[in-house]
């Protein structure tokens, strides 16, 4: 035991644990990730395992639900897009990147009385323009609350009702890509006491697909880094999510 602590003394940390009282602070851990083959990727990076923890100086870090922009920077430098749509654009951290990019962005939020799941506001967004990406990033049900606006999805009573207008969101989000156009989707999965374990992951692709849409390339599954949940304590059993996933489908035909 002297020797293991002098030697790992996270592991002999690890041990104690077990037996001992529940430890409510752990030390940071280092994980060796796989070696991503070399390809023609003009971002090399990006890979299925996203884990810059630096958010970057996009949008505004103390709105709720913001997410930091250098994905969306790294996303927008491989796929090259001419137009982009944030639809629920939050603290503007896409329109922000675009900016830096000098990429066209146009943005919505139910704050600003824009609703996404509508699709004549979205086409209204889009205008004339072939749109050939579309960046979302909604709320994951119930997990933050934003506007006090019933069509805002955080404040949708039942499962059911927030599917119903999230699937509505996806297809008029599908309904104003150009043939070939993106829609990239940033969502975690969701649990409570009353909802149990709520898979939003599994019904983005479900919905998505249902749209005619098609996933065009790897899930990108984002460490969650900075997350306020991970400075809680639960006197609870569970496996903490450390993630969510960035989905990105393709019209291909119409
Ligand atoms: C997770 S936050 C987005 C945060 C943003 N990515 C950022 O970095 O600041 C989700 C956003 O969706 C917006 N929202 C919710 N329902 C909406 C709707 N029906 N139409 C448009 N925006 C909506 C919320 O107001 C909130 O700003």
């Amino acid at each position: 035991m002297i020797y293991s602590s002098l030697i790992n003394p996270y592991f002999a940390m690890r041990r104690r644990a077990i037996v001992g009282a529940p430890q409510f602070s752990r030390p940071i851990v280092f994980a060796k990730l796989p070696r991503a083959p070399r390809n023609g990727s003009p971002v090399p990076h990006l890979t299925s395992l996203y884990h810059n923890a630096d958010a970057g100086k996009y949008g505004d870090r103390s709105y709720p639900g913001n997410c930091g922009g250098n994905l969306i920077k790294d996303l927008l430098l491989f796929f090259r897009p001419r137009l982009v749509l944030d639809p629920m654009t939050g603290s503007g951290t896409c329109r922000d990147v675009c900016r830096e990019l000098g990429v066209p962005c146009r943005t919505g939020d139910i704050h600003q009385g824009f609703d996404a799941s509508s699709s004549d506001a979205m086409r209204s967004l889009a205008g004339a323009d072939a749109v050939d990406f579309v960046w979302a990033h909604p709320p994951y049900w119930r997990q933050k609350l934003y506007a006090a606006d019933e069509r805002d999805l955080s404040r949708t009573q039942t499962l059911d009702a927030f599917l119903d207008r999230y699937a509505a969101f996806i297809q008029a989000a599908a309904g104003v890509l150009a043939q070939g156009g993106r829609l990239a989707i940033l969502m975690g999965d969701y649990s409570d006491r009353e909802a149990g374990f709520v898979p939003l992951v599994y019904h983005t692709k479900r919905l998505a697909f249902e749209a005619g849409l098609r996933q065009c390339c790897t899930d990108i599954i984002r460490f969650s880094h900075g997350a306020s949940s991970g400075r809680k304590v639960y006197r609870s059993a569970f496996i903490p999510g450390l993630h969510d996933v960035c989905m990105i489908f393709e019209r291909s035909s119409l």
